[in-house]
């Protein structure tokens, strides 16, 4: 099997007394989609920005390909080709597809073939970078960002990143706000970057789009890694359940009925429940 492009190991995140994640360790491979689960305040934009430099752990470490490294800063991070899309697709709204799409590349770095900004160039270039990404919709570079839809944001964000070397997409709930249709676009794009070699980590909250493009899955809750599962080992149901708290519930249901059993099919006070 193939290494691990990322790799942490035992990694804490505290932000002052307030501990975050405890002790998560975590593969991700090329060519695979890594869906990162969980309840709201799980963890999970720590996590990412841990793998982002945005934050540096409290403890453990983070190897790349096999080497101990720190993700000082966004910038680096980026450098070393881990590329996160953000749930708007991050564009700048009053920008043209082709502005948008060399926004922060410099020209002279291995990427670009300007000096200068060259308006059709750009415009061509991304423009067929998102289409080969299956998005024909997009066809004129001099459109502005602000008037594609939030799947087509994402979705040029997402080619954008592939575009310029990525090697890591990280996606933070990029379906959260879609519809059925803008989503099922964005995890048709998920797939394609995987079928490109790319490592994907994908954050959701919907098992149903977890499960239609992952590979790997990976649950918080409240900042530890509950369960770390691969395609197939888990049941939807299961999932479901890990991620609502499943636990928790069945614990009620437990408290529930040893409380009727005690007291003559009673329902328990809600003060006496845990
Ligand atoms: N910069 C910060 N300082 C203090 N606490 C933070 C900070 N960032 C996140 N947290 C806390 O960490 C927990 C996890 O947050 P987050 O990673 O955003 O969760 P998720 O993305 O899974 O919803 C939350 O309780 C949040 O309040
Ligand atoms: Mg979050």
């Amino acid at each position: 099997m193939a290494e691990p492009i990322l790799q942490l190991s035992n990694v804490n995140k505290s932000f002052g007394p307030i501990d975050v994640l405890h002790d998560i360790s975590l593969a991700v491979k090329a060519g695979e989609v890594l869906c990162l689960l969980g309840d709201n305040g799980a963890g999970k934009s720590t996590l990412i920005k841990i793998l982002s430099g945005v934050h540096q752990p409290t403890s453990g470490t983070i190897l790349m390909d096999g080497e101990p490294i720190q993700f000082a800063s966004p910038r680096y991070a980026s450098d070393l080709g881990i590329s996160t899309v953000h749930q708007f697709g991050g564009a700048f709204p009053l920008m043209s597809i082709g502005r948008s799409f060399f926004v922060g590349v410099e020209p002279t770095r291995k990427w670009g073939p300007f000096s200068i900004y060259d308006r059709r160039k750009a415009n061509e270039i991304a423009v067929k970078a998102v289409q080969e990404f299956g998005i024909t919709r997009i066809d004129d570079g001099d459109r502005l960002v602000g008037g594609l839809s939030g799947g087509e944001r994402q979705s040029l964000a997402i080619a954008r990143a592939v575009h310029f070397g990525a090697r890591v997409l990280i996606l933070d709930e990029p379906t959260a706000a879609l519809g059925v249709k803008e989503a099922a676009h964005v995890l048709r794009i998920v797939l394609e970057a995987r079928k490109r070699g790319l490592a994907v980590i994908f954050i959701t909250h919907q098992v149903i789009h977890a499960l239609t493009v992952g590979d790997h899955f990976a649950v918080l809750i409240r900042g530890a890694l509950a369960a770390d599962f691969r395609k197939g080992e888990k049941t939807r149901e299961e999932i479901t359940d890990l991620m609502a708290g499943g636990e928790a519930m069945a614990e009620l249901e437990a408290e529930i009925e040893s409380y009727q059993s005690a007291h003559e099919g009673r329902a328990p006070p809600v003060a006496d429940l845990r």
